[in-house]
């Protein structure tokens, strides 16, 4: 097995998701739609991706990333895009009656291999700005599909960080109404029931971003479903067998020591200490000692070198707040960033000037996998990203 840090994983390198991914099917073949609720960095793409890369059979997978996307035009030509590298989808393309040039856009693709992203680019620079129609047509087609014994799965990745955009722009709250909304007709449409289904998720939770908008209620009829990071059985086992695969050895006591470093193994910090261990060791495992994981994890994972794998954890909340939100939840995680966390009752001086801001923003660095919660007790999930957050955002 290969420790490949940062890429999303799929196949053999995919490691220890089994049950997620029978659990993920099976509610799929019930016909659910499936919100993908989890912290950062757990393996979510990757797990959407192993979807796609070994269907069941009967099913079609699609997987769109909308993240640099800026409204719903991205979306709906991501979605041609996707379809349309899949013959049996693209023949429905030809009786849709969409502009003169879509219609260019798509003929292209009979004649010549072209790669699915500039394709998409191309879709939306033919699309413009007009996406209900072309939306509605694909609607249709679908829905006038003979039944072929075939489900379509579409997975939306990075939903909740176009969605965030969309909302700052003008006449963005209204868009993201009406893409919801279409998107729940999908769902609850008769015609597609059972035919065709949907798993949205992203680095960000969606729950979060529309419960701020007070939308809620256009994504309650979907099943979330949870992921974590890897169970402690797990990760152990990744690192014994990572170890063990790179001539690298590792000890249960070199093991344990790494695991209780990091607090929640989430597999991109355990794979990150693999890698930075073996580098400190000159891959050489006589050379482990408690001493230097040690200096490894305060030097290497949660110092400046670590910061180029761990910035994403501010940089997400800067895209997912606005500014009052965003000061708010740094100033809670750098409150909870010592050892034995804090409790509300100290925090109650944010409270004052807006306590539904505060407990919005809490409810969303629990959901995303900042922070955990016991009572009144709040502390780091992750003891690295508690050091580091330490070292470098608290003055
Ligand atoms: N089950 C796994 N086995 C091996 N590596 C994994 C697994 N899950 C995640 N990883 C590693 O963690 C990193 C992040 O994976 P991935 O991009 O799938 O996570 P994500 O949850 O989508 O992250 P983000 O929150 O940034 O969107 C990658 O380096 C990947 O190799
Ligand atoms: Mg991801």
């Amino acid at each position: 097995m290969r420790n490949i840090i940062g890429q999303a994983v799929v196949g053999d390198d995919l490691y220890g998701r089994t049950y997620e991914l029978g659990r993920l099917w099976e509610l799929l073949d019930h016909g659910q739609h499936i919100l993908m609720l989890a912290p950062r960095r757990v393996g979510k793409t990757s797990l959407m991706l192993e979807l796609r890369r070994a269907p069941r059979d009967n099913w079609d997978v699609l997987y769109i990333d909308v993240e640099g996307g800026e409204g719903p035009a991205d979306f709906v030509a991501a979605i041609l895009a996707a379809l349309a590298t899949i013959p049996r989808y693209r023949t429905l393309f030809e009786a849709i009656p969409f502009s003169t040039g879509v219609k260019k856009v798509l003929a292209r693709l009979k004649s010549v291999a072209v790669d699915i992203d500039v394709f998409r680019v191309e879709l939306k620079g033919a699309l413009g700005r007009e996406w209900v129609h072309p939306e509605d047509q694909l609607y249709a087609r679908l829905a006038s599909l003979p039944d072929a014994g075939v489900d379509l799965l579409i997975i939306v990745d990075e939903l909740p960080l176009l969605i965030s955009r969309m909302l700052r722009s003008d006449g963005g709250h209204r868009e993201v109404e009406l893409l919801l909304s279409r998107l729940r007709h999908w769902r609850q449409a008769p015609e597609l029931r059972g035919r065709v289904h949907t798993l949205v998720g992203g680095s960000i939770g969606l729950e979060g971003v529309l419960r701020r908008a007070g939308l809620s209620g256009l994504i309650n009829d979907i099943t979330p479903f949870r992921l974590d990071a890897w169970s402690r059985t797990t990760a152990t086992k990744f690192l014994d067998e990572a170890g063990r695969d790179s001539n690298f050895l590792l000890d249960q006591d070199s093991i344990t020591h790494i695991l209780e470093l990091l607090g929640d193994p989430v597999p991109y910090h355990v794979q990150l200490f693999l890698s930075a261990l073996r580098d400190a060791c000159k891959g050489e495992p006589a050379r482990i000692s408690p001493n230097l994981i040690e200096q490894c994890f305060v030097e290497r994972l949660a110092g400046a070198a670590g910061t180029a794998h761990l910035d994403h954890y501010a940089t997400r909340l800067e895209s997912a707040f606005d500014p009052e939100e965003y000061a708010m939840a740094r100033s809670i995680l750098s409150r909870a960033c010592n050892r034995a966390g804090v409790s509300l009752a100290r925090l109650k001086d944010l409270t004052k000037p807006n306590e539904a801001t505060f407990q919005s923003v809490l409810r969303d660095l629990q959901a995303d996998g900042y922070l955990n919660r016991q009572g009144d007790h709040l502390e780091f999930r992750s003891n690295l990203l508690r050091e580091w957050w330490g070292k470098h955002h608290v003055s």
